[in-house]
């Protein structure tokens, strides 16, 4: 599908050319992940008209491209300024995801011993809790819309419980992520950004005078480089954790109970077998990979033979690695007994802090609809809808139930 006739810097060989656009392309058809692969048909690096935003830039389509480009930070750089400072009006970044080595190891070691299986031992329970009182309030009813009612609020409880914040903020909390992801427009989602960003920084002045929790001490007192972390370092740490498990756990999470809603036989062999559950997860997060994410030339550079531009941007998307077809055999095929190293959760030096935090959300999820439901299934007559973009995500799942 052409789009408008942007201007193709001279560098960019014709037959590399895609004059589209990457966001229309992928929601085209009923399968976003049918829609998105017919790419792995063409070359493995392509530059596309509008690949986000309008904007062009590069696109690699293959697991090990992709991968590389994650993993070499000197040349596709993720040195970003003022992509949320516009938003909350300061000038913070997220962070560590948006700055490089070697300043982001010193970031990375002061929160990683926070988010390891051991650490999150404690934080189970709570997640489990949530998930149930969620449950409850449906429960009775045959059936509920999973997205609304389940995947949007549950990562939001999860949140407030890791950052020791009450309980009671939920709705809000909610309101502030409807603002933000899905509000009307650039209004809205500033208003909810800087309510949410004032919320964070009030939350980080009570940690200032009263002290205790592990992580939060970590975010506003640790040290890098033998000084404490300025303001704004903290202050961008406190955002990206708000952020980085908010549409990333709903989208999965949306993917992963349609395909069970439509696979009684899964549903049956996990009942049966509740070690299955954790495999399945890998999965499921290798089959729906959700994100969409990119980098920027730090520097001219030769790409496997294309040339490229210092500036310009490169987009990765995950769900195309992960379905590559010359790394996963039957790539479209859940196989819950496939042995895979998928990226759904990166790779390199920006690897996701919440891997093991988001796998036991998405587990206690699994685990708590088998046990309370039988016969899982969507509603009769009614369509699921999904969206694009930069994650794809489920936005409406009627599900019902025995
Ligand atoms: C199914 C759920 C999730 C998925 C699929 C996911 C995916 C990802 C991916 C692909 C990246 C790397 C992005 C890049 O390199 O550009 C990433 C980074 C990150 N994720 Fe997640 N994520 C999930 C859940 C979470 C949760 C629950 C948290 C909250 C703690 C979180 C926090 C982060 C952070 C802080 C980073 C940046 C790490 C760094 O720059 O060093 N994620 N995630």
């Amino acid at each position: 599908m052409a789009t408008t006739a942007t201007t193709v810097p001279a560098h960019v060989p014709d037959a590399l050319v895609w004059d589209a656009d990457f966001d229309a392309f992928t929601a085209e058809g009923r399968d976003p992940w049918a829609a998105i692969c017919r790419l792995h048909d063409g070359p493995p690096i392509r530059w596309c008209t509008n690949v986000a935003y309008g904007r062009s830039g590069w696109l690699l389509t293959r697991y090990d491209l992709i991968s590389e480009a994650m993993i070499d930070y000197e040349n596709f750089t993720a040195e970003r300024h003022g992509m949320i400072a516009d938003l909350v009006g300061e000038n913070v970044r997220l962070n560590p995801i948006e700055i490089d080595p070697p300043a982001h190891h010193g970031y990375r070691r002061l929160l990683n011993p926070h988010f390891t299986p051991k650490a999150l031992r404690e934080l189970e329970e709570a997640v489990r809790r949530s998930a149930s009182e969620l449950v409850d309030k449906f429960a009775g009813q045959g059936g509920c819309e999973f997205i609304s009612q389940f995947a949007i609020p549950y990562p939001s409880y999860v949140f407030l419980d890791l950052m020791n914040m009450p309980r009671a903020m939920l709705d809000q909390f909610i309101h502030w992520e409807d603002g933000i992801m899905r509000g009307a427009d650039m209004a809205e989602r500033v208003k909810a950004a800087r309510e949410v960003y004032a919320y964070l920084k009030a939350h980080r002045e009570k940690q200032l005078e009263q002290p205790g929790n592990p992580l939060l001490d970590a975010m506003v007192n640790g040290e890098v480089d033998g000084r404490q972390l300025t303001y704004l370092e903290s202050m961008g740490m406190f955002y990206v954790l708000y952020v980085g498990g908010l549409d990333t756990v709903y989208s999965t999470l949306g993917w992963i109970l349609r395909y069970l809603a439509t696979h009684p036989d899964l549903q049956e062999r996990l009942r049966a077998d509740s070690e299955l559950i954790g495999p399945a997860v890998e999965e499921f997060t290798r089959a729906f990979s959700v994100v969409v994410t990119h980098r920027n030339l730090a520097r001219d550079t030769v790409f496997h033979g294309v040339q490229m531009k210092a500036g310009e941007e490169i987009h990765l998307p995950l769900m195309l690695a992960d379905r590559d077809p010359s790394v996963f055999a039957d790539p479209h095929r859940v196989d819950i007994d496939r042995k895979s190293r998928h990226i759904a959760f990166g790779t390199g030096t920006h690897n996701c802090l919440g891997i093991h935090l988001a796998k036991r959300e998405l587990r206690i999820v699994i685990e708590l609809f088998l046990q309370r439901f039988s016969n899982i299934r969507l509603r009769e007559g009614e369509e699921y809808r999904y969206h694009t973009g930069r994650t794809f995500g489920i936005e409406y799942l009627p599900l019902a139930w025995d």
